[in-house]
């Protein structure tokens, strides 16, 4: 089983590859918040897997608030009555692979802890690095085309890699830390979480043609049409999918989006 969240499609492609090679079943966060689908079941020896963006150098924090809600029942008995001699019951394989435009910082830190509070263990992690999203703030900007073609490429090769030693059980860390690492999750992370639900720079300009794409894509159901054109109702977790996905063009966040272009994986019209 594998849970995931993706705004722009990046993690949504890398958990679908996953699942194909896998032959798991996928479970969309957001759409299971919603619906309060918290319990499931695994069977005994299935692995459990996650799938994320990493924001603002850590897992979005709607992907670790929907991990303390989380219940795994396994085999006959829930995780955390798991730890019997038996092992009976017991989750033997967690892993996930979070998706960058360039580094994580201590992403498998603050994971580990939101699993470990669970009392269960990290067996296997990695990143992949896909094109960037986020231009939200002045100084971030989005790859070039043939850029993110490279990256897509590489992380599909990486993904054929990966699958079997998901297969195999294997365990392992492999992730692009970057430099300042404690300071970008554990200063600055706390800060972007306060303001990721801030939507009020996001508005809309005269070209919007009223299709209603941006209330489509939104994975959090964020945005309702007024009069035809988006209004973002302060549920926002910053993923920049309706900016990025608008066909023409017509979303901006504040100055900081002006001119910057969009990206949206198989971006289609
Ligand atoms: C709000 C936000 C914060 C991000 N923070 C980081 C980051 O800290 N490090 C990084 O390398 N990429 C960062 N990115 C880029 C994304 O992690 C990357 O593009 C990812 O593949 C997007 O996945 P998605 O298409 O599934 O949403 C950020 C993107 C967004 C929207
Ligand atoms: S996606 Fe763009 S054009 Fe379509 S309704 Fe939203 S803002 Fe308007
Ligand atoms: S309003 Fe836009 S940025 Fe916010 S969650 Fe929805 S699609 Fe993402």
């Amino acid at each position: 089983m594998i849970f995931y969240f993706s705004g722009c499609g990046n993690s949504r492609h890398v958990a679908e590859t996953l699942a194909a090679g896998l032959n798991d079943t996928l479970i969309f966060i957001p759409e299971a918040a919603r619906e309060g689908r918290y319990e499931y079941e695994l069977a005994e020896g299935e692995r459990l897997g996650f799938v994320f963006p990493v924001y603002s150098w850590a897992p979005p924090k709607l992907v670790i608030d929907f991990i303390e809600k989380l219940k795994v029942k396994v085999g006959p008995s829930t995780l955390r009555q798991a730890q019997g001699p038996q092992g009976s019951g017991t989750l033997n394989y967690l892993y996930f692979a979070c998706t960058c435009g360039d580094n994580c910082g201590h992403t498998e830190r603050v994971f580990r802890k939101a699993v470990e509070e669970k009392s269960w263990s990290l067996s296997a992690c990695f990143s992949v690095q896909m094109p960037e999203t986020y231009i939200g703030m002045a100084g971030f900007k989005l790859d070039t085309s043939k850029n993110a073609q490279l990256k897509i490429n590489r992380s599909d090769d990486m993904l054929t890699r990966y699958i079997p030693r998901l297969i195999n059980k294997e365990h392992f860390s492999e992730m692009v830390v970057g430099s300042l690492a404690w300071l970008k999750t554990y200063l600055v992370n706390p800060g972007f979480n306060r303001s990721a639900t801030d939507d009020s720079k996001y508005y809309v300009t005269e070209a919007c043609i009223h299709c209603g794409k941006c209330v489509e894509v939104c994975p959090l159901k964020n945005i309702t049409l007024e009069e035809g054109c988006p209004k973002w109702n302060g549920n926002c977790t910053m993923c920049m999918a309706c900016y990025h996905h608008c066909p023409v063009n017509a979303i901006q966040y504040g100055k900081a989006t002006v001119g910057k272009g969009q990206y949206y994986f198989g971006k289609k019209g």
